[in-house]
């Protein structure tokens, strides 16, 4: 690749042709605020938070940099009062249909607009108009979904989608209405879901949420341990999250290089990791039914089979 030379607030910058603005400035320690990109997924560009004003060629525009390539001699204005402005209003016109629910939120010390919201100094509102409808998926043991939360970053849909079988989540409707549906509109418990958490693990709000730490421990007051899981040959990533030395809840990481994450995995983890693990379930016919350790694991047949050599021997 072509060497350019970039100027990212004064900075100059030796780069590659064709790199995008917000990766290149984040390398050379320059940060630009982002809701839905992410660098293993294809570039969105719907959240419009990462703008910067670039002048190239002798005009100057305002553009999102998670998904404008750099040229040579371009230059880069990441905090000019204009950019602040707004980038402000933007975080306004989310909070404003956002529920005001940062004191008892799971995702509360974890959610990069509750983060960017104390950056920017934005507030929620305090002026009456529309809020997005409050529509939580009860359905699964596993994940709580709750649309009223959600800022349509459409990460939850590309990530579910890497792994072709699944590809069960998606927008639906339209503007104001807009939603993230499961199989076309199903819950969890009769979609094609698999609770594998690929969605969770990389929701930058509070609106996919695992739903068995609910409740128990936080992001910020947890010691977290990443740990690999045993079942296969992918060692997808899991954290376990401990307080005052207990280990009370495991949740999946954002997975990458090709790992898939599954239930059984997770489950696995937490059953060898867990001092008090809850209740595992399983899915059938349009609901989760309460099952145990032996099944879920898939141990039940492996005891079976032990017993059944076990006898034979014993004949
Ligand atoms: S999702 Fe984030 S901003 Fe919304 S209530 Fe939860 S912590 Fe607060
Ligand atoms: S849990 Fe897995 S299969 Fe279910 S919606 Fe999320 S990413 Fe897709
Ligand atoms: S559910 Fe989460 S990841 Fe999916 S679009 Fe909404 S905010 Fe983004
Ligand atoms: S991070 Fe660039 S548009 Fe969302």
């Amino acid at each position: 690749m072509t060497d350019i030379t970039i100027k990212i607030d004064g900075k100059e910058i030796q780069t590659q042709k064709d790199r995008f603005i917000l990766e290149v400035a984040r390398e050379n320690g320059i940060d630009i605020p982002s809701l839905c990109y992410d660098p293993d997924l294809e570039k969105f560009g719907g959240c419009r938070l990462c703008i910067v004003e670039i002048t190239n060629r002798g005009w100057t525009k305002i553009d999102t940099a998670c998904s404008t390539r750099v040229a040579d001699g371009m230059e880069i204005n990441t905090k000019s009062e204009e950019i602040i402005k707004k980038r402000r209003a933007i975080l306004q016109l989310l909070l404003d249909s956002h529920p005001n629910d940062c004191l008892t939120c799971q995702k509360a010390g974890a959610c990069d607009l509750q983060k960017y919201a104390y950056e920017y100094d934005v507030k929620f509102r305090d002026h009456d108009g529309a809020k997005r409808e409050k529509v939580y998926d009860l359905s699964s043991p596993y994940i709580l979904k709750d649309n009223a939360k959600c800022i349509l970053c459409g990460k939850c849909v590309q990530i579910c989608g890497q792994i072709e079988e699944r590809s069960i989540l998606s927008f639906a409707d339209r503007g104001y209405d807009a939603y993230i549906a499961l199989d076309l509109g199903k819950d969890f418990a009769h979609s094609y879901c698999i609770s594998c958490n690929r969605c969770v693990s990389i929701c930058p709000v509070g609106a996919l949420i695992d739903k068995r730490s609910l409740g128990k421990i936080r992001s910020f007051e947890s010691e977290k341990k990443t740990v690999k899981c045993k079942v296969c040959e992918f060692g997808c990533n899991f954290e376990v999250h401990s307080k005052n030395g207990e280990n009370i809840a495991v949740t999946a990481k954002k997975p990458s290089s090709g790992r898939p994450l599954c239930l059984k995995g997770r489950m696995m983890t937490e059953l060898m990791f867990l001092d008090n693990p809850d209740t595992p379930y399983m899915k059938g016919a349009g609901e989760f039914i309460e099952s145990n350790w032996l099944t879920v694991t898939g141990f039940k047949n492996i005891v079976k089979k032990i017993e059944k050599v076990d006898a034979k021997k014993g004949e």
